[in-house]
């Protein structure tokens, strides 16, 4: 066994498939470019492993800081949060954080899946940051034995995914999908309220805009949102696009900076508001507060977005009151729910294609011993 430090010979051994040099790496691309044929079949179990992981880091996080460590163990893969990348303003309590490392679990489990490989996760509870969140045992099927189909149906839509801002059309989300949201629980220890009552919808939608003035008031919430917004053209591997906020090359260029200095509270409560309001459908993620529910959400999260996306449906975030405390306690009664609420989401349809945002490397991601 030899001990690698997070900046592994980039391309090489445990990232799996063919080598993709640094110099080649674009963070836009790249990532969105992984090659299911490529997956290493007559290789070692690591390199297999690893292959998993480009899949696992085109799940969503938090503002793109892909707040995920990852290193390979013997029997299968290590998840770590990577807590330098929290966001103390807006998260104070790593809730976000780590439901954007459960995405990527639940992520890392459909891949498995779609290869043949069971894929068992054990979350661990130490809430030590140098000890591993979950430890995935990943091995093949011998045999080849029937896996989870429903799961093993979620691989195509992986790539396929991004969070899109843009307005949704008014058509209906067949019931169909919706029973199937409802439907959807992680261990009992999430799930997930859908909401397609248009009087429900719009108080949600004003606690939104309150949420909205309130945080962008706030130079502090101000400077740390600006930090993670970048350039149309960045070659940075992390953080959002002003394309996918909405905005244009120009625009984009000043993104970080208006972000810091101006207070567009009125402004974007206004537009969160209506985009709220209009939203086909709404959907609540709920469970108790603790670090193996927030896990437990993400992988929910993940689940849902990936289904969603199956569909040909489109979804964004309106998190903003669950950020606010006593805005988060409004939310949780207006929806009539029995936990907390962690994730607020409209779906529905768009014709408009979402821009993608950048991902880090699984060189760049994967520390710790590699066999
Ligand atoms: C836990 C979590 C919370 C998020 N909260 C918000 C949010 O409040 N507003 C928003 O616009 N996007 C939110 N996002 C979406 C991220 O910004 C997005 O996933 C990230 O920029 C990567 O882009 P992608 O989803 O298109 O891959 C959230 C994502 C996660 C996983």
């Amino acid at each position: 066994m030899t001990t690698a430090t997070s900046n592994t010979a980039p391309g090489t051994g445990p990232a799996g498939g063919k080598p993709v040099r640094q110099t080649d790496y674009d963070p836009m691309t790249t990532p969105y470019g992984v090659n299911e044929n490529d997956f290493p079949w007559g290789g070692p179990a690591d390199e297999q492993a690893a292959f998993l992981l480009r899949y696992a880091i085109l799940a969503p996080s938090t503002h793109n800081t892909q707040p995920w460590k990852f290193a390979l163990v013997p029997g299968g893969i290590e998840v770590f949060a990577d807590y330098s990348r929290r966001m103390p303003v807006v998260d104070p309590g790593n809730r976000e954080l780590l439901m954007s490392v459960g995405a990527a679990i639940f992520t890392l489990r459909v891949a498995a899946e779609w290869f043949g490989m069971e894929c068992r996760v054990t979350y661990s509870h130490s809430g030590d940051s140098e000890r591993p969140l979950a430890v995935a045992s990943i091995a093949r099927r011998e045999p080849p034995a029937q896996g989870d189909e429903a799961i093993a149906s979620l691989f195509g839509p992986i790539v396929r995914r991004h969070t899109n801002r843009h307005p949704f059309l008014y058509s209906r989300v067949p019931e169909a999908i919706l029973r199937r949201i409802r439907g959807l629980e992680i261990g009992g220890q999430a799930s997930a309220a859908v909401s397609t009552d248009g009087s429900v919808n719009s108080q949600v939608s004003e606690l939104v805009a309150a949420a909205d003035r309130m945080q962008l008031a706030d130079p502090q919430f101000r400077s740390e949102l600006a930090e993670w917004i970048r350039p149309n053209w960045t070659q940075k591997s992390d953080g959002i696009t002003g394309a996918a906020l909405g905005m244009n090359n120009v625009a984009s260029a000043l993104g970080s900076w208006t972000t810091r200095v101006v207070d567009t509270g009125s402004l974007r409560a206004a537009k969160d508001r209506n985009l709220c309001a209009q939203a086909p459908v709404l959907v609540v993620l709920e469970s108790e507060d603790s670090v193996p529910h927030w896990l437990a959400c993400g992988e929910l999260l993940q689940h849902l977005l990936l289904v969603v996306t199956r569909e040909g449906l489109h979804h964004s975030y309106f998190n903003m009151p669950v950020q606010v405390p006593d805005l988060r306690v409004r939310l949780r009664a207006l929806c009539g729910l029995s936990a907390w609420p962690q994730i607020l989401l409209r779906i529905g349809f768009s014709l408009t294609e979402p821009s993608k945002t950048p991902r880090r490397s699984v060189e760049e991601v994967l520390s710790g011993p590699v066999i």
